[in-house]
C-alpha cells in the first residue's frame, strides 16, 4: 500500500487494545464501535482504490460530546485518528496510512435549522451534500457548491478540503460562504464558532484555519453556510472548439456577454469525451458529428427565462460567427441538460475504470493551463493516456494520466516534472483537492519555507501530540 512506500509508522503512537475498545463502547454503545472486517475494510480504502490503510476500528459518534470524548481519550492515550466524511477525497487524506482509528461522521447528519429569510443553513458535518441541496431547494435556495461526488461527500468533508467544484465561478470559495463552524480540537475542547452572522470582525477569524485543513487541526462537527437564492431559469449548452486558444477566448466572451447569469464554464479535451463514452453507461455525445479537440459546458442561471435563453442563444450564434465555437447545442429539457452534466461530472468515474489514474489538480493561469497537458503527452508517448479537463473559469486544470495499471516508470515520467513545471509558473499543485497523503511532502512547490514553518507551528499548537490525520498535509520534516 501507500504507507509502506513512503513512511515508517511513527512508534510514538499507541497500538489499540481491548481496554480502548471497552472505553469506546462505554461512550458510543455497541453500534458506534465498528470492528466488523468488511465494514472496516471499506473505510480503509479510498474512492480510487489507490490508498489503503490497516485500521481495525471505525468509530461512529452521533454527537459533538461523543466526538469530544473520543478525541480527549485518543489524545491522552496518543492513539492516532483519521476523521472521515464521505470518503470521496482524491489525495489519500480520508483513509488511514497505518492503524489509525477512523472517526466517521456519517452518524452526525441532522439539519439543525434553516433561516429562510437570509438563506442560512445550520447542520451537522455528516450531512450528505446532495441531501442538503434537496433540502434547501425545497426552501427556494441552493447550496453554494456542487460537485460530482455530491451523492456521497459530506458537507464537513467539503469544508475540510475547501472543495471548489462546479459553482465556484459564480459563488466563490467556502472561505466566503461558510459563516460559522463548531470544531472539536485534538484534546477534546469544543470550539464554538457557530455564528450565523454575515459580518463579524471581532478578533482573528479562526474558522478559516479549519476550512481546507483536511482534518489535521480538528474535527468539524457543525456548520452554518450561506445559501444563494434559487433562480427560476437555468440553461446549459455543450459546445466544441477546434483549439485551446478558442476555449480561452470563449471564456472571456462568456464573461462579457453572459455576465451575471454565467454559472459554470467547464472544459474537457476530446480524450475525456472518448473515455466518458467508453466507460459511462447511458450517456451520449451531444456533438457526435465530428471529432472536435475541445468541449466546453456553459451554464447560465438567472431570473428571467426568456431573456436568459435569448442571451445564451445570441452568445452561441456570435461565438460561431467569430469562429470560436465549431458546433454547439443548448439543452432542450432537463434530461438533455443532465446528460451534458453527466459527461463532465463522470470523467473521474470513467478514469478510474481504466485501471490506474494519476491525478493532478493544478491552478495555472488560463493562458498556460493546457501547455502542461501537451507536454505531458509528449513525455509519455504511448505509455499512458493524458486527459485535460476542469474548471477553466477558475484557472483549475485536472490533469489525469490513465493506464491499465500503476507503474513506477510512468510515475517517474510524471513526477517531479509536473510539480516543477507548476512551481515555475507560480501555480498551485493543489487547486481544490488538498494535499492529503499524496502531496504532503510536496507542499514546498507551492508554499515558501516560512509559510510551511508557520503552518507547522499552528499544527503543534492545536495538536501537540500530532494525533490528527498523521503523515498528511505537512511534511514530516517540519513536525
Ligand atoms: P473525505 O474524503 O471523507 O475526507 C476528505 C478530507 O477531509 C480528509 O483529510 C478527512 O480527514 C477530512 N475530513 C472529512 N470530514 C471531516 C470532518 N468532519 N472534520 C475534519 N476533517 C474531515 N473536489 C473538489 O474540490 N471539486 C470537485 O469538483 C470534486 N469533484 C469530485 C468528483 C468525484 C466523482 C469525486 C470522487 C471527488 C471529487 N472531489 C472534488 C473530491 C472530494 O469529493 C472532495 O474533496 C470532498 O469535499 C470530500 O468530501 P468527503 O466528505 O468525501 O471527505
Ligand atoms: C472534477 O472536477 O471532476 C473533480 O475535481 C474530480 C476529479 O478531478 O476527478
Ligand atoms: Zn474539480
Amino acid at each position: 500500500g501507500s504507507a509502506a512506500t513512503q513512511f515508517q509508522r511513527n512508534p510514538a503512537y499507541s497500538v489499540l487494545n481491548s481496554d480502548d475498545i471497552a472505553y469506546f463502547k462505554s461512550i458510543l454503545g455497541e453500534n458506534g464501535v465498528v470492528q466488523d472486517e468488511d465494514r472496516v475494510a471499506v473505510a480503509n480504502v479510498d474512492w480510487m482504490g489507490k490508498y489503503r490503510g490497516a485500521s481495525q476500528l471505525v468509530l461512529l459518534p452521533k454527537t459533538t460530546t461523543e466526538v469530544s470524548k473520543i478525541l480527549s481519550y485518543c489524545n491522552t492515550k496518543r492513539l492516532a485518528v483519521v476523521p472521515q466524511g464521505g470518503n470521496t477525497g482524491l489525495v489519500g487524506g480520508s483513509v488511514p496510512v497505518f492503524d489509525e482509528v477512523i472517526v466517521g461522521l456519517a452518524g452526525m447528519n441532522k439539519i439543525i435549522s434553516f433561516d429562510n429569510v437570509n438563506g442560512i443553513l445550520t447542520c451537522e458535518a455528516g450531512c450528505v451534500l446532495e441531501n442538503l441541496s434537496t433540502f434547501v431547494e425545497n426552501e427556494g435556495f441552493i447550496m453554494p457548491l456542487d460537485l460530482g461526488a455530491k451523492g456521497s461527500c459530506h458537507i464537513g468533508g467539503n469544508i475540510s478540503t475547501n472543495a471548489g467544484g462546479l459553482r465556484f465561478i459564480r459563488y466563490g470559495s467556502l472561505h466566503g460562504n461558510v459563516l460559522g463552524l463548531e470544531v472539536v480540537l485534538a484534546d477534546g475542547t469544543i470550539l464554538d464558532m457557530l455564528t450565523t452572522l454575515r459580518k463579524d470582525n471581532t478578533g482573528y477569524d479562526l474558522k478559516h484555519l479549519f476550512i481546507g485543513s483536511e482534518g489535521s487541526l480538528g474535527v468539524v462537527t457543525k456548520i452554518s453556510v450561506l445559501t444563494p437564492a434559487k433562480l427560476s431559469s437555468t440553461n446549459v449548452a455543450f459546445l466544441s472548439c477546434n483549439d485551446y486558444t478558442s476555449c480561452q477566448k470563449l471564456l472571456l466572451a462568456a464573461r462579457r456577454s453572459l455576465g451575471e447569469i454565467l454559472s459554470a464554464f467547464e472544459f474537457m479535451d476530446h480524450h475525456c469525451i472518448d473515455l466518458a463514452m467508453q466507460h459511462l453507461e447511458g450517456v451520449q455525445n451531444p456533438l457526435p458529428a465530428s471529432p472536435y479537440k475541445f468541449y466546453v459546458l456553459v451554464e447560465t442561471t438567472g431570473s428571467d427565462e426568456s431573456s436568459d435563453k435569448t442571451k445564451l442563444e445570441a452568445f452561441l450564434l456570435r461565438s460561431m460567427e467569430d469562429g470560436l465555437v465549431a458546433d454547439g447545442v443548448i439543452a432542450q429539457d432537463i434530461s438533455q441538460a443532465s446528460n451534458f452534466w453527466r459527461i463532465r461530472e463522470g470523467i473521474s468515474e470513467a478514469s478510474v475504470k481504466v485501471g490506474a489514474v494519476y491525478k493532478y489538480d493544478l491552478s495555472i493561469t488560463v493562458e498556460k493551463l493546457y501547455d502542461i497537458v501537451e507536454e505531458m503527452r509528449c513525455r509519455l508517448g504511448d505509455n499512458a493516456e493524458v486527459l485535460g479537463y476542469g474548471h477553466l473559469g477558475d484557472g483549475n486544470l485536472h490533469l489525469n494520466i490513465v493506464s491499465s495499471k500503476y507503474d513506477d516508470n510512468i510515475l517517474a515520467q510524471i513526477e517531479p516534472f509536473v510539480y516543477e513545471w507548476t512551481s515555475a509558473q507560480r501555480g498551485s499543485i493543489s487547486a481544490e483537492h488538498g494535499l492529503g497523503l499524496m502531496k504532503a511532502e510536496k507542499i514546498h512547490y507551492s508554499k515558501s519555507p516560512e509559510a510551511v514553518q508557520l503552518m507547522a507551528s499552528i499544527k503543534k499548537l492545536l495538536d501537540p501530540k500530532s494525533i490528527l490525520n498523521p503523515y498528511k498535509v505537512l511534511p514530516q520534516s517540519v513536525l
